[in-house]
């Protein structure tokens, strides 16, 4: 439809055919078509006309093809003008076939995973109908106490922003109307990993500063990306909920970053203004919420029953709800839905799609790339013949695909069990028998994800018991972690010989670790949080500001604690392999002006006898700068494959802006002077190569 055809039909709807585009309803309600709603819909006394009147889907259960055509068509037939809904579905790590969490996609660090991850959620959930993802997640996460870690590629901003792009790539695919696309909303708009203490749900308290130096720039990245919503988070800004926050949603997200899409709200969101007490009911919080900049509500029925009237009484223009009204318009056209509302109705081209090989190979592929080797006392990989003991809490579960996992396949995932029981150069027997015990244990899948905070990140008191109990035996443990957040692993660590941390790797997971315990290949993960000694060190990040008194030897007064080491058990990006690599370390003088990046070459070479992939990463630290600014921060990385005894040559392209730093109103400080970098496999890479002498 042409944009003065989209701009016809706003000036044919009514004032309630335009607020009704603005309200996103369950798919739930409408299973019984628009005669009757169903399921709880009923105490919102949604009625048939409001129902087909409603913007906006969000798909609340696992369905299949036929019955989502079957809504979205009688809601389409339904219409006065045939506006067909949207329906909007979190797609968060795959869709049927399960990928590894988000936070060990991040662990890859090779944006091709995110890509491919993002391309087979998408494709399988568009098949079943679904037209937008609420994905990628790009809250940066630094505090292992918030259960939605597991969500976001990690702690580095830099990590977030190209992960994130890379996702929205993915789930467009260049075209969001393509039947096998999804549109993209990004989310939380911002710094809800910034939850008090961890605390699911907590208040934060942010600069703005801090929001333009660190939360923003992956959602400016995913913008640029050509992501087709935001979501706000369901924290406040200056004490103004994200929500209904105009300086959020309209100076920064469309005036600084030139955000064009929709704005749409997480579940309930303007219903919660009560609860931060900034509405007093469902009505005010409407008038807020419109009047900050948000497009649709999802969820919470304060837009449905309370936009029109507040236009007629006044409170609110017109034109706000007009404006909103054509985002959504021009998303449906974008997508291509005035013309095919319907993608698929077809449950065999379902089928043909959730079964499809090639998405098990890329789910496996990404499972064994995000597995990150954090100890190896020469244990791994285990020689043929072995007799392992496999047991723990995930020896013989499926239930190791983490959280937002809705329509997986549970029944199709195998166990840890079933897999290395059918590799034959390996003999399953007791622990008392066995030459190594595998030990799979950590979190429960359910502990993790949205309203999952813990106080305490790590192992249970049985399972530190069963630990001690095996490395008593006198044999080799090898800890294969189960988590979907870095867990304090210091009383654990000692215990193992070896420890694979496997995050949730998703529906092919079991068979991936079977295939680094085997030695098929090398493990190649690098960690994408921090894994803290102690719960009183969190949040520790790579990325931390320089302190007044970094140290000073044989004082006692310097940033230190009296009972633990300030040091992580992990740093931020370390990963061991079976191999090793040497990076030539020569150093090397640049000088880099606005304008013009400059290049760091470095050469890496694989020194051992098996395969495997280095991951390079480049940390920047500038001695000196008007602003306060990290000690070091992630700027690039690359992940690089190499057969044994083979060197490559890696570049980056270093740019100003990869050292800019934003005051309090946004401003870039551009970085003088000279610049210290580190090329190496992880944070504790010393600056010792090269340097950048940066010119205004
Ligand atoms: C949830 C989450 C959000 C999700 C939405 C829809 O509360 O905060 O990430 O996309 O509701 O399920």
């Amino acid at each position: 439809m042409t944009s003065t055809a989209l701009k016809t039909l706003l000036q044919a709807m009514t004032l309630e055919e335009k607020a009704a585009q603005l309200a996103q309803i369950p798919m739930s309600a409408c299973l019984g078509g628009v005669s009757e709603p169903t399921g709880p819909m009923t105490a919102l006394n949604l009625t048939p006309e409001s129902i087909a009147l409603c913007g906006s889907l969000i798909a609340d259960g696992p369905l299949d093809a036929p019955s989502y055509a079957a809504v979205v068509r009688a809601l389409t037939n339904a219409h006065p003008h045939h506006i067909p809904p949207i329906v909007m579905k979190d797609v968060i790590h795959g869709h049927r076939t399960m990928f590894p969490i988000p936070l060990a996609i991040g662990a890859t660090f090779d944006e091709r995973f995110a890509s491919r991850m993002a391309r087979c959620g998408a494709r399988e959930a568009a098949a079943m109908g679904a037209h937008v993802t609420f994905s990628p997640m790009v809250d940066v996460v630094r505090d292992p106490r918030w259960g939605r870690v597991m969500e976001s590629p990690g702690e580095s901003p830099t990590l977030c922003a190209a992960m994130g792009a890379a996702m929205v790539k993915g789930t467009r695919n260049g075209d969001p109307s393509h039947p096998d696309s999804l549109a993209a909303c990004i989310k939380h708009y911002a710094g809800y990993g910034l939850s008090q203490a961890g605390q699911e749900y907590s208040p934060i308290d942010v600069s703005r500063t801090e929001l333009f130096n660190t939360y923003f720039p992956p959602f400016e990245a995913c913008v640029k990306a050509g992501a087709d919503l935001v979501m706000p988070a369901f924290v406040g800004v200056d004490r103004v909920p994200c929500v209904c926050n105009g300086w959020m949603l309209k100076d920064i997200l469309r005036g600084r970053m030139g955000f064009e899409g929709v704005t749409i709200s997480d579940w309930d969101d303007p219903g919660q203004l009560r609860n931060h007490g900034v509405a007093a009911d469902l009505k005010e919080a409407a008038r807020l919420c419109m009047e900050g900049g948000l497009d649709m509500d999802m969820m919470s029925f304060a837009y449905l029953p309370h936009l029109a009237q507040l236009v007629r009484e006044g409170e609110i223009s017109e034109q706000l709800i007009d404006e909103a009204c054509l985002r959504v318009l021009e998303l449906k056209n974008k997508l291509g839905l005035f013309e095919t509302p319907v993608r698929n109705d077809s449950a065999a081209y379902q089928q043909a799609v959730l079964s499809d090989p090639e998405t098990k190979k890329a789910a496996f592929e990404a499972a064994a790339a995000s597995c990150v080797l954090l100890k190896n006392e020469n244990v791994l990989p285990l020689r043929p013949g072995a007799k392992a003991a496999l047991v723990g809490d995930h020896a013989d579960s499926r239930a190791i695909l983490g959280g937002w996992t809705l329509d997986a396949d549970r029944s199709s995932t195998r166990t840890l069990f079933e897999s290395f029981a059918s590799d034959p150069r390996i003999t399953l027997t007791t622990p008392g028998d066995a030459d190594v015990i595998l030990f799979a244990c950590g979190e429960r899948e359910q502990d993790t994800g949205e309203g999952q905070s813990k106080t305490r990140p790590q192992l249970t008191g049985a399972q530190m018991d069963e630990l001690s109990r095996l490395s008593a035996l006198g044999k080799p443990v090898v800890l294969l972690l189960f988590c979907g957040r870095p867990l304090i692993l210091t009383k654990a660590e000692p215990l193992c010989s070896a420890i694979l941390n496997c995050w949730f790797p998703g529906s092919e997971g079991a068979d991936a670790i079977r295939a680094l315990v085997m030695g098929d290949q090398s493990p190649s993960g690098h960690l994408s949080m921090t894994f803290p000694r102690a719960i009183g060190q969190i949040p520790l990040h790579h990325d931390r500001l320089s302190g007044a008194r970094p140290h000073l030897d044989g004082e006692n007064y310097f940033n230190r604690y009296i009972d633990e080491s300030s040091a992580p058990l992990y740093p931020f990006g370390y990963g061991l392999s079976y191999t090793s690599f040497a990076l030539d370390s020569k150093v090397v003088k640049q000088t880099l002006c606005a304008g013009s990046p400059a290049v760091i070459r470095t050469q890496v070479t694989n020194t051992g006898s098996c395969s495997g992939a280095a991951v390079l990463q480049v940390y920047a630290h500038l001695r000196k700068s008007p602003l306060i600014r990290p000690m070091r921060q992630l700027i690039a990385f690359r992940r690089v494959e190499l057969a044994p005894q083979e060197t490559a040559e890696i570049e980056f392209e270093l740019t100003q802006e990869m050292l800019m730093l934003y005051d309090a109103d946004g401003c870039g400080v551009a970085p003088e002077g000279i610049c210290d970098l580190a090329v190496g496999m992880d944070a504790d890479a010393p600056f010792a190569q090269h340097i950048l002498c940066i010119r205004g």
